[in-house]
């Protein structure tokens, strides 16, 4: 019952439009829809459609969005990578009742990039999102319009999520209360995370794109509950050219063949197409996958057309941070175990698991700090709400998340910036986050 694959074509979801200058409005209801042919699907869907609207703000101009709940659950949104003020963060406990409406108020002082907004309710975060509660949400500048990087129909998000379908076509998730107003949890098979077969991009099951022969570039999410991907070309033509990631442009261009991104994760990158001959087919693959799940969606390059897009050697200035920044070091290890939640045993940090007044760590203002991440167990994505790091000797400019292997650890340099107050870190693996796997912070 799933289709053949590169036969849908590939949705980019709308951006929507404000009901006046910098006010948005958003009803997240459910929804049937048509996600495998001739089967209908019903989603929840930030205006009832998965991926949500896409939003575009420019840096500097505060963006009102205006969520309404009509989904007969509690929800939260969080603006994932904003720099945005505590009370508007999302955070994990502060809800939405159902048929209530709330405004986030997000001041966007911060440079362009691709953030994304999803839903963040404590303990039912992983069931929500797969649902199809998540969406783009842009941030321009004229820095980076400035740049003659590919544009308009060139211009593309791509939102890569896993997810498997019951035969009746309806997302099979294996919540304990399918309800989500009861216990939450997934059954012990996926305590680890819940994979899917089927690999949708902006919602379609392994699309077909056509394109001219020119660049292109694709802001690439991975907005899947727990998986992650190693994406390449094939075949291969000139690869990945990476121009930014999770916080914005990088300082310099990066070539990659092969791209590995976790949950959460953005790379921005520009293809080539101009590489390959009209009629040319090209894959993107997941060299981490098998079957089905070794394939996310293809091109196929049409014609030869004009492009007058380049990707220049400076993009932007990114400053690199330096261990002798950091006015403070700490610690967090992220593991399996240390506490229990209603008899299964939970995803920790440094052995705790979330809880509303628990506070690891207490930064001031303005200053950068050392963060030393491990992961024990499994893989682990981590995340951190507010402020932006570096990972030193790498270049991928300016992150939010970073994924971690199992027995790795990773020292990042954050920068607390924009607002005192009460944010979350966490695994984005949405099942671990769901279990418990989040901490807070509060920046003094
Ligand atoms: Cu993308 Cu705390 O989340
Ligand atoms: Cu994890």
């Amino acid at each position: 019952k799933l289709p053949e694959p590169f036969t849908v074509p590939l949705p980019v979801p709308p951006v929507l439009r404000p009901v006046r200058p910098g006010h948005y409005e958003i009803t997240q209801r459910a929804a049937e829809v048509e996600i495998l042919p001739g089967l209908r699907t019903t989603v929840w869907g930030y205006d009832g459609i998965f991926p949500g609207p896409t939003i575009e703000s420019r840096r500097g101009e505060t963006t009102v969005v205006r969520h309404r709940n009509e989904l007969g659950v509690p929800v939260v949104v969080h603006l994932h990578g904003g720099r945005t003020p505590p009370e508007h963060d999302g955070y994990p406990l502060d809800l939405v009742a159902p048929g209530a409406a709330r405004e986030y108020v997000y001041p966007l002082d911060q440079p362009a990039a691709t953030l994304w907004y999803h839903d963040h309710r404590a303990d039912f975060t992983g069931p929500q999102v797969y649902r199809g509660l998540a969406g783009f949400h842009l941030v321009r500048d004229d820095e980076e319009d400035a740049l003659p990087l590919p544009r308009g129909e060139r211009e593309v998000p791509l939102m890569i999520t896993d997810r498997s379908f019951a035969a009746d076509g309806s997302f099979a998730y294996p919540s304990v209360d399918p309800s989500l107003l009861g216990q939450p949890g997934v059954t012990s098979e996926f305590v680890s995370g819940v994979l899917g077969d089927c690999i949708l991009v902006n919602g379609a099951p392994w699309p077909v794109m056509e394109v001219d022969a020119a660049r292109y570039r694709f802001r690439i999410l991975n907005a899947s509950n727990a998986r992650r991907y190693r994406l390449a070309l094939d075949p291969p033509g000139p690869g990945f050219t990476q121009i930014g990631g999770d916080q914005g442009l990088l300082a310099a261009p990066v070539r990659h063949e092969r791209l590995q991104i976790a949950q959460a994760e953005r790379y921005d990158v520009v293809i080539d197409f101009s590489a390959y001959s009209p009629g040319q087919e090209v894959t993107l693959v997941n060299r981490l996958g098998d079957g089905g799940t070794a394939r996310v969606m293809r091109f196929v390059v049409t014609r030869r057309a004009p492009d007058d897009s380049a990707v220049p050697d400076r993009l932007a200035d990114v400053r690199p941070l330096s261990r002798s920044d950091a006015v403070a070091e700490r610690e967090f290890t992220f593991r399996r175990g240390g506490a229990e939640h209603h008899g299964m045993t939970l995803w920790t940090v440094n052995g705790m698991p979330f809880s509303a007044d628990g506070v690891v760590a207490e930064p001031a203002l303005g200053t950068v700090e050392l963060w030393r991440l491990r992961a024990q167990n499994v893989p682990h994505p981590i995340h951190i709400h507010l402020a932006p790091f570096q990972v030193p000797g790498t270049a991928h400019g300016w992150k939010d998340t970073v994924d971690l292997g199992n027995g790795d650890q990773a020292e990042v340099l954050v920068r607390f910036e924009g607002y005192r107050g009460k944010y979350v870190l966490h695994c984005h693996n949405l099942e671990h986050e769901d279990m418990m796997m989040m901490a807070n912070f509060v920046v003094r």
